[in-house]
């Protein structure tokens, strides 16, 4: 009898065979594109540190979401870059914001398009955090209140999910109740549940202009060390009424979907940062890595830890090579 019995090599040796055995597949339904607005108008701006990645105003973005929608793509998620930033973030729950702005003119043009939104004030905050800061610290339950109205003002913008990001306990229960109460029983809330405090984030910072001016996130994003912690954060979302958890950074954090993956039966949505994104562009661009096969093996990657959702900013590239 040859040896070895066992070949694994035999099902790999055709493209046909290859695919009948694939376990993990990545469809556009599992995407969704993070998008950011400026104030203005034809404004249409390249982040320097996210090539391929723009800031633009809202005319532009509702051409651009038409073409998303057509390409396959279910969902964006927006973020805004306010012109007015104060201590509050109080430009981030005006019902005339520009987050919510942008929703209405979405949901207007494309309609079938979901729109999530981004919960957290930092991007409207004049230091960058994602809470109100008093004496230096940042204080959990009076953020709580701008997190509140900040999601109800999405949700009366037409905003389809809304997202928390800030990391501050309670913030679910908070808006779940805000959101009943206000006549929205029905938005679900997809919670950025275990959101790590990761330097990955940096080219977004450097897009929103949302780099804390003192101090750094460690008092409410999570040690990159703790893999327990993350669980009892997924925990603490789902029993305050999340519908959706997220994991995120995704491709260093592939162990935390994979447990979260085990731990529940929820949906799980990944956030590939920008980060994750500008370091295979940056490798591609000096021709050390193949950009399309960097993208779509991390891509697949993160789906077979165990993520049904993806955020990324690849979204619109990896579709149009699914095609
Ligand atoms: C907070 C928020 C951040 C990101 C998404 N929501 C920034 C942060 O926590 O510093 C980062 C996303 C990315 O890096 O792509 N509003």
């Amino acid at each position: 009898m040859a040896f070895p019995i066992q070949r694994l090599r035999r099902l790999r040796q055709r493209d046909g065979l290859r695919r009948m055995v694939r376990e993990t597949s990545l469809s556009p339904s599992n995407l969704i594109y993070p998008m950011f607005i400026v104030e203005g108008q034809g404004r249409r701006e390249e982040i320097a540190s996210m090539p391929g990645q723009f800031r633009c105003s809202i005319d532009l973005l509702i051409k651009e979401a038409g073409e998303i929608f057509g390409l396959g793509i279910p969902a964006v998620i927006l973020f805004g870059i306010p012109d007015r930033k104060d201590e509050r973030g109080s430009s981030g729950f005006d019902p005339d914001g520009i987050v919510q702005r942008a929703v209405r003119a979405v949901k207007d043009k494309v309609p079938d398009l979901i729109v999530v939104t981004d919960v957290c004030i930092d991007e409207y905050t004049s230091h960058g955090h994602c809470g109100i800061v008093k004496d230096g610290r940042i204080v959990n339950d009076e953020t709580l209140d701008c997190l509140r109205a900040m999601a109800r003002t999405h949700a009366q913008a037409g905003a389809d999910i809304v997202a928390p990001s800030d990391m501050m306990d309670g913030r679910v229960a908070a808006i779940r109740t805000e959101l009943d109460a206000a006549g929205f029983p029905d938005t679900p809330i997809m919670a950025y549940a275990a959101k790590f405090a990761s330097c990955f984030y940096a080219p977004f910072r450097d897009a929103a202009a949302s780099s804390p001016q003192f101090g750094d996130r460690q008092s409410y994003q999570m040690d990159p060390a703790n893999r327990r912690e993350a669980l009892r954060e997924i925990a603490l979302d789902i029993e305050e009424g999340a519908d959706i958890v997220m994991v995120k950074p995704a491709l260093p954090y592939l162990d935390i979907i994979a447990a979260a993956r085990a731990f529940t039966d929820l949906p799980i949505a990944a956030y590939q940062v920008s980060g994750e994104y500008s370091m295979i562009k940056a490798a591609a661009k000096a021709d050390w890595l193949d950009e399309r096969r960097a993208m779509m093996e991390s891509l697949l990657a993160i789906k077979r830890a165990g993520a049904d959702l993806i955020l990324t900013y690849f979204a619109k590239d990896a579709v149009r090579l699914l095609d």
